[in-house]
């Protein structure tokens, strides 16, 4: 889906994302920094994926993902401080162009995180 202009100016200041899975213990929850977000042509997010080993063992079970992000150094619906609540599908990929992307601008990278964004709603 079309990623809000608003979403992309939060992901230019840098911040904090966080994502969830859903592990057979109860909510799990990782991280990444704005700037390592890089968005595709079709609106889907690619994460460098350095550990996120129980995210992935989730993700067999439950692609589902929710996410947050804000910055307060953008205007939001009350002034300074934006951000979104993110709502999704997501997978490990360990090859292909996608993978390769993250892959030149981090090295490290074992596999990239790939979001399926399927809503999007500014909660701040
Ligand atoms: C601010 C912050 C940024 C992080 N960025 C990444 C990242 O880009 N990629 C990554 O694999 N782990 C990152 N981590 C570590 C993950 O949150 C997570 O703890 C680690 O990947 C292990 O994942 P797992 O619990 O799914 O195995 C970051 C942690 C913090 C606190």
């Amino acid at each position: 889906m079309e990623i809000p202009e608003k979403v992309k100016e939060i992901l230019n200041h840098e911040g904090v994302v966080a994502i969830a899975t859903q592990g057979k213990d109860g909510p799990h929850l990782i991280n990444t920094w704005h700037s390592y977000v890089q968005l595709t042509a079709t609106g889907n997010l690619l994460i460098p994926a350095g550990g996120m080993k129980r995210t992935e063992e989730n993700l067999l079970k439950d692609n589902r993902i929710v996410a947050t992000l804000g910055s307060r150094e953008v205007t939001g619906m009350r002034g300074p401080g934006a951000g979104f609540f993110i709502n999704g599908t997501a997978k490990l990929l360990i090859s292909g162009n996608q993978y390769d992307l993250v892959k030149e601008k981090f090295p490290w990278a074992r596999a990239t995180l790939e979001i399926t964004i399927n809503s999007v709603e500014q909660t701040i």
